[in-house]
């Protein structure tokens, strides 16, 4: 396997979701963790229905969608302002700890991101946080108006940057995203930030299991649909060794 470019999923992936907590705590002393996990859960339910339906909105949209429900179903009371400002967090996310430098490692090969975010949301993340002057691609699906694991979604990675699947090694933390990605035919690595032995014992004793251990059980695991991923990696900064074995 001939790696030319290394394409990354945003969200999870380079981007710590679970970096929402800070302001979903500020807004609702108590239940930040919970409406964190319910939150995230909901938006990526929202992109696989509104694909389903054939009703494609912006993931800017589905975001404000989910956190509305979110919301609502926990009796919470908000301002048009409140609100704005939880969803503006994700213009904002925290990089995780290594993603520059894992970036940077690999700066000889074409680098990208392939997102459901919407383009600016995505624009306004990679230059706030300083990555945009890392990639060769900063890739949106919405110009096909459908969300990952859809294969048009994917189609996107060589009509933008010309690497044929079998040259990309493609990044992401979810599940559901490296089963489609492999699905698709992409090299795929999966980032497994939460080891199978470290939720087992968080879990050993079910009178504590939490929102979340509860989003890592369901969204931090690999799904079990038969499409395995070619490599488990712990973390974002294995990947350049990784790389240099293939090449
Ligand atoms: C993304 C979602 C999968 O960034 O988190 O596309």
């Amino acid at each position: 396997m001939k790696i030319d470019a290394v394409v990354f999923d945003a969200y999870g992936t380079l981007y710590d979701v679970q970096s929402v907590a800070a302001v979903t705590e500020e807004a609702f002393p108590g239940y930040g963790s919970t409406i964190t996990q319910i939150w995230r859960m909901k938006q990526l339910e929202y992109t696989w229905l509104r694909s389903l339906m054939q009703r494609y909105e912006s993931f800017w949209d589905v975001t404000r969608e989910s956190l509305k429900f979110t919301l609502d179903g926990l009796g919470l009371q908000y301002s048009e302002a409140a609100f704005a400002k939880i969803v503006d967090k994700y213009r904002w996310l925290d990089l995780y700890p290594d993603a520059k430098e894992a970036l940077a490692s690999l700066s000889h090969l074409k680098l990208a991101i392939l997102s459901n975010g919407s383009q600016d949301m995505l624009d306004a993340l990679v230059r706030n946080t300083g990555v945009d002057k890392m990639l060769a691609a900063n890739i949106s699906v919405e110009s096909k108006r459908i969300f990952k694991p859809s294969p048009a979604a994917y189609d996107l990675i060589e009509e933008n940057i010309g690497v044929k699947p079998a040259n990309v090694l493609f990044v992401s933390s979810n599940g559901f995203d490296a089963c489609g990605g492999k699905s698709y035919g992409l090299n795929v690595a999966w980032i497994e930030r939460v080891s199978v032995a470290a939720l087992h014992k968080e879990v050993r004793d079910p009178k504590t299991i939490g929102p979340v251990t509860l989003f890592k059980a369901m969204r931090m695991r690999m799904e079990a649909l038969s499409l395995d991923p070619d490599f488990r990696i712990g973390s974002l900064a294995e990947l350049p060794a990784l790389i240099g074995r293939r090449n």
